[in-house]
């Protein structure tokens, strides 16, 4: 018989078949030894008790776990896995492509187009401002905060980057901020009124890490204000709800919680799911991903 395991989400094809090789897919959590859990999913003693006792391992379809209550997996004997590393290129490359949207206009220009408007080259039309020289200042010092360092040290910015515990009045004098530091009850809010009116009026946001890193009412309000000058985020408060005031907004780029969302990323975290749930609930082993 295959150990049953329940699936949260939609996974790419190949995951699918791997998992169907080896387990038996549950409509519902009821009854389950292995669920595969994403972001949006809250696993908590509630789910965990729903499952029933047979729960062994809870995989994270994500490297963040602020979904997840480890004290409540941890009473139970559960393994919690997540899936690093894999997905730390694709988050990178996305935090690039954010601020180059907003810095270079992009998303402003494109929706100027579609709204067929007349426009004409002209020496200061929609004018953005370049990256070379500017100070990347990065609040987390993970591995997705040092791949986006290398990054945009090719593109020809200086970084630097705040470590946990440190104080963040250096890093929010960059002229970028971008935050790439988990969700815990240290770093909730951790950019809000008092933080933002410390950014510097031409500065801008970028936040790809988790939505509540931020206090999104008074990110409106220094956007409103013109306290920092703009602002690129994948993730927000309360997803799938974006705050209204965001989206009136011409100096702020959005895109829904995407930035580990290439189709090589999304594999690669599938499998590892997979590889998790094999070393569990097939091999009896720990595996290397459990946290
Ligand atoms: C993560 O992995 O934590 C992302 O936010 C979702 O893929």
């Amino acid at each position: 018989m295959k150990p049953p395991v329940y699936v949260a989400a939609p996974v790419p094809a190949r995951v699918l078949q791997e998992l169907e090789r080896d387990f038996d897919l549950l409509d519902a959590p009821e009854g389950a030894a292995g669920l595969v859990a994403i972001p949006s999913v809250t696993v908590d003693s509630g789910l965990l008790d729903r499952a029933g006792a047979g729960v062994r391992i809870v995989a994270n379809y994500a490297v963040g776990l602020d979904n997840v209550d480890l004290d409540a997996a941890r009473e139970r004997d559960i393994v919690v896995t997540n899936t690093p590393d894999v997905l730390t290129r694709a988050t990178a490359e996305h935090t690039l492509a954010l601020l180059l949207a907003l810095v270079r206009r992009v998303a402003e220009g494109d929706r100027l187009l579609r709204r067929r408007e007349p426009w004409r080259l002209q020496p200061t039309f929609m004018l953005g401002h370049g990256l070379e020289g500017r100070m990347l200042g990065i609040v987390g010092p993970g591995r997705i905060g040092r791949e986006v360092a290398r990054v945009a040290e090719a593109l020809g910015m200086h970084t630097l980057t705040t470590r946990r515990g440190e104080p963040l009045d250096e890093v929010l004098g960059a002229d970028v901020v971008s935050l790439h530091c988990p969700l815990t009850d240290e770093t909730r809010h951790l950019i809000r009124e008092d933080t933002l009116a410390r950014m510097r009026p031409d500065a801008v946001l970028v936040n790809t890490s988790r939505g509540a890193v931020v206090d999104e009412a008074a990110l409106v309000q220094a956007l409103r204000d013109g306290t920092i000058a703009g602002a690129a985020l994948d993730v927000f408060e309360d997803e799938p709800h974006v705050h209204p005031g965001l989206l009136e907004l011409e100096n702020v780029v959005l895109t829904p919680h995407i930035a580990s969302a290439t189709h090589e990323a999304r594999e690669a975290m599938g499998l590892l799911c997979v590889e998790a749930l094999r070393a569990v609930l097939l091999e009896g082993k720990r595996p290397p991903n459990a946290v």
